[in-house]
């Protein structure tokens, strides 16, 4: 009998199972009520003295295989029904993509160069630290001319020749200095001004400048082009143009677009007047065609610049000018549906 017990050992260790039923019959036949287990407890009775310590021990064994056996394969078999569903369930929500956004001034400048590539311009860069020459003498403003004061300067302790640019008009310079006209050009970039930092201003900042140089360019050219702009840009068409001083520029105007006033914000952002300040511009002065090797008598152009921060605030809504260098999350994430 024991014997028998002990084959049934081998063969309760040796058993698998693929199924539910397959191992509920496994159990009923081991550990059912009238299953093999409670037969040889039956059997118990029977067994001389001296061998009933052994036969228990045997039948023990065996109960204890038998039942582990059966919450294993339990196991198994319910962990790869799960991996089954898990895989096979089509309907499932799928698993979140974190899709980052563009930041407010990418998304501007983005739209500005897309608008001035649609009529021929090109885009070009230049160096964010830049010298005197690109920064201020080529564009006619000559060392000690007062004019250097409308922007503060951050100058390069080591060098005095060298200089964070405080506008993008540099790139013009070198854009003339390395290209021959016709020229159409705009020029995206950082810019840097030793300001105070507040909600409508800060040290540094971006800016956008254009150039254009043919024969024959006139101011009406470039009001043409202003007004192509502001309508793609705010979709507002009506411009004027105040005549204004910018030493690389003659004549110069400074730029409003006619936002209108038809809400609070539209008051307290025109300062009730309805029209709103986006842009300087003029005809290239003649000293700085030449300075960039450029003949006057030959060619004419236009050249403007504007803020890229500031058109963000307008066309977001943005209160605070800090808000586009802090990188919090809660701001940027709110463009996420931008382009
Ligand atoms: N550089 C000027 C500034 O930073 C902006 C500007 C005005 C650029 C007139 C121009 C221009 O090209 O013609 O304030």
């Amino acid at each position: 009998m024991i014997d028998t017990i002990k084959e049934h050992i081998v063969q309760v260790e040796k058993f698998s199972a693929t199924s539910v039923q397959e191992i509920e019959s496994f159990r009923i036949k081991y550990l059912g009520k009238k299953g093999l287990l409670n037969e040889f407890f039956k059997e118990f009775k029977n067994v001389p003295n001296d061998q009933k310590k052994e036969f228990g021990k045997t039948i023990n064994k065996l109960k204890v295989l038998a039942a582990e056996k059966v919450s294993t394969l339990k196991e198994t078999l319910e962990e790869k029904g799960d991996e089954k569903s898990v895989n096979g369930d089509l309907t499932r929500p799928g698993e979140p993509l974190e899709l980052g956004s563009r930041h407010p001034i990418s998304i501007v400048k983005n739209q500005i160069i897309d608008i001035f590539s649609r009529i021929g311009f090109n885009v070009s860069e230049g160096p964010e630290i830049e010298d005197d020459w690109h920064n201020f003498t080529a564009l006619n403003l000559p060392e000690h001319h007062p004019a250097r004061d409308m922007q503060d300067t951050f100058f390069i302790q080591t060098d005095p020749d060298l200089l964070l640019r405080t506008h993008t008009s540099s790139v013009q310079v070198r854009y003339m200095e390395n290209n021959k006209p016709p020229i159409r050009t705009i020029s995206p970039g950082r810019v840097y001004r030793n300001e105070a930092i507040s909600a409508r201003s800060h040290c540094f900042f971006h800016q956008v400048e254009g150039l254009y140089i043919d024969k024959d360019v006139s101011f009406a050219d470039l009001k043409q082009t202003l007004q192509f702009f502001t309508t793609e840009l705010f979709g507002k068409s009506k411009i004027r143009l105040r005549p204004s001083y910018f030493p690389f520029t003659e004549p110069s105007a400074e730029v409003d677009v006619y936002w209108g006033l038809e809400t609070e914000t539209d008051y307290r952002m025109t300062k009730g007047t309805g029209w709103l300040e986006i842009m300087g511009c003029g005809m290239v002065d003649p000293n700085v065609l030449e300075n960039c090797g450029i003949d006057p008598k030959e060619y004419s152009g236009f050249a403007f610049g504007m803020g890229i921060d500031r058109i963000a605030l307008l066309l977001h809504q943005i209160s605070d000018i800090r808000l586009l260098s802090e990188n919090d999350l809660r701001f940027l994430e709110q463009f996420k549906s931008a382009f």
